[in-house]
């Protein structure tokens, strides 16, 4: 079941979102603004940070979203660090997690807590550069073209199914700075729109590959 909200005196069932960041939040805000301007239907129930100076918080309250600190440094392992947050998200009713800009890997007790459930945003077009750097490794490779993923997160990093893409040119004389920002801008219109796609239902999962068009329902 997906949760019931009311708005404007209104009972509208929307799914619930739970979103995790560490930083500076340009995703999270994006995510923001399509729920404000209504191209993503959905209630973003919570933010979980795992760093108390992620600015992103401050996004957060700014719109009236709940937001936890959870300091992986508290827990004794990973697993015991993904466990408090698949119960916070648990205790939410969240139906779908977005990480962005969560750098910390999630272990297969996060995963296997919400299959097919979680989305994360990757600066490059994966499966090239995955991990931390993507941008500096694109300039590195010398590749023409770059871009953005929207993908499922598995225990293997930055791996999982790809939900959406979008290339950008790399330029000559570019920095990782300029790219970078070129990147940030498509990331930007990809997530809200893929996280949207998913919540619609219609597609499956078939090995590497998502697949719309042929069966499942919306999420809840
Ligand atoms: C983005 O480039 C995203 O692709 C990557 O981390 C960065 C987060 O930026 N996973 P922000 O915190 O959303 O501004």
């Amino acid at each position: 079941m997906v949760n019931e909200t009311r708005a404007a005196g209104a009972v509208s069932t929307l799914p619930s979102i739970g979103i995790l960041i560490s930083g500076r939040g340009s995703n999270l805000q994006a995510l923001i603004d399509a729920v404000g301007s209504g191209r993503l239907r959905a209630r973003l129930r919570i933010v979980i940070a795992n760093r108390s100076a992620a600015a992103g918080l401050e996004r957060a309250r700014a719109a009236g979203i709940e937001t936890r600190v959870v300091l992986h440094g508290d827990y004794e392992s990973r697993a015991a660090f993904d466990a408090a947050l698949v119960g916070i998200l648990k205790d939410c009713q969240v139906d779908v997690v977005c990480l962005a800009g969560f750098m910390r890997l999630l272990g297969p007790g996060f995963c296997a807590a919400f299959p097919e459930r979680i989305l994360n945003i990757h600066p490059a077009l994966l499966p090239a550069f995955p991990g931390v750097d993507a941008q500096q490794q694109a300039l590195a490779h010398g590749v023409k073209v770059s871009g953005a993923t929207v993908h499922f997160v598995t225990s293997e990093l930055d791996a999982g199914p790809i939900v959406a893409q979008a290339a950008v040119p790399v330029l000559e004389g570019d920095t990782v700075e300029s790219l970078a920002a070129r990147i940030l801008a498509v990331e930007h219109e990809i997530y809200p729109a893929a996280v949207q796609r998913i919540l619609d239902g219609g597609w499956h999962v078939s090995g590497r590959r998502v697949v719309f068009g042929v069966g499942q329902s919306p999420p809840g």
